[in-house]
């Protein structure tokens, strides 16, 4: 067989992709290919005439498959770029959204020129929100907090290989329950808010793929919402800013429970769809 260099290969990859109704085609292909080959987007775009051996053809073939079943690129892969830096990921790690990137800006212009700042990030995940503050604020600390012990030893490892891992420290619990009267400048979180019996209807990517503790968020969608503006004032410095990432739906409801929890003038950011995407309230 004559050897094809990669070029063909990805191309002929994304129409595959594209033919079973793949919104990201091409760019699923760039990135499984360069999975195999070990370079990175960039490198492949400048070595299409590389030729791509029969082995790593039949290694990107297998990755294919997986992708043709449903399975989101970044799960194959185990990392996912977030603000512009790598994450890595593990089965207990939700697979981080661009759209989330939009609390990293806030928190940033919120804190940005402070000496000294905490940060409290609820539900951290894959850390990717905390580090990613932590990355571009100095002078900043923080905490971060789930209820899986997996995801933390991830969200730990990523703090490693962003070096922000003296300013960090992983706990596990619920919500508020791993801290003593720690306070901070700034809470964060992007909470589980799929109501239950809404997930069996996400696509398959989300569904099948993503731990269902980090999307379920009760019988209306809010139970997380409840259980972190009701302990934020608790561990909040005043003045302080609570951040929450929300669903399209849940800006008045949300902003409703702020306001009931003393907080002041929760408002109400899009995002570049023009949805409601997060609350700002201030303590
Ligand atoms: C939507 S994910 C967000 C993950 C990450 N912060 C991100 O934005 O990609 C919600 C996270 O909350 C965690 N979680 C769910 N219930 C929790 C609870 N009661 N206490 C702490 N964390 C919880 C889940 O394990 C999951 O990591």
């Amino acid at each position: 067989m004559r050897a094809k260099n990669a070029g063909t290969v990805w191309r002929g990859l994304a129409r595959r992709f594209r033919g079973a109704g793949i919104e990201t085609a091409g760019l699923d292909a760039r990135l499984l290919l360069g999975h195999v080959l070990g370079l990175d987007g960039l490198q492949l775009a400048v070595k299409e005439n590389l030729l791509v051996s029969d082995a790593d053809i039949a290694s990107l073939e297998l990755l294919a498959k997986r992708r043709l079943g449903g399975e989101p690129v970044a799960r194959i892969v185990g990392s996912k770029e977030f603000y512009g830096l790598e994450f890595g990921l593990n089965e207990a790690t939700l697979v981080p959204r661009p759209e989330t990137e939009m609390l990293v800006d806030l928190g940033i212009e919120f804190l940005e020129g402070r000496k000294r700042c905490a940060i409290l990030d609820l539900g951290t995940g894959s850390g990717c929100i905390l580090i990613s503050l932590l990355v571009n604020l100095s002078g900043a600390g923080g905490i971060g907090i789930d209820l899986s012990e997996e995801a933390l030893e991830q969200a730990g490892q990523n703090s490693v290989c962003h070096g922000v891992e003296a300013r960090t420290d992983w706990r596990a619990g619920s919500w508020f329950a791993p801290l003593g009267d720690e306070k901070f400048d700034l809470v964060v979180s992007n909470p589980p808010y799929i109501a239950s019996q809404e997930i069996e209807g996400l696509q398959t990517e989300v569904r099948k793929f993503d731990p269902r503790v980090a999307l379920d968020g009760g019988r209306d969608g809010l139970a997380a919402y409840r259980a972190i503006i009701g302990g934020a004032s608790r561990h909040l410095r005043s003045p302080g800013t609570l951040l929450l990432e929300i669903g399209h739906d849940q800006a008045e409801a949300v902003a409703a429970l702020c306001l009931e929890n003393r907080f002041e003038k929760p408002s109400v950011r899009k995002d570049l769809a023009g949805q409601p995407r997060v609350i700002v309230a201030q303590y």
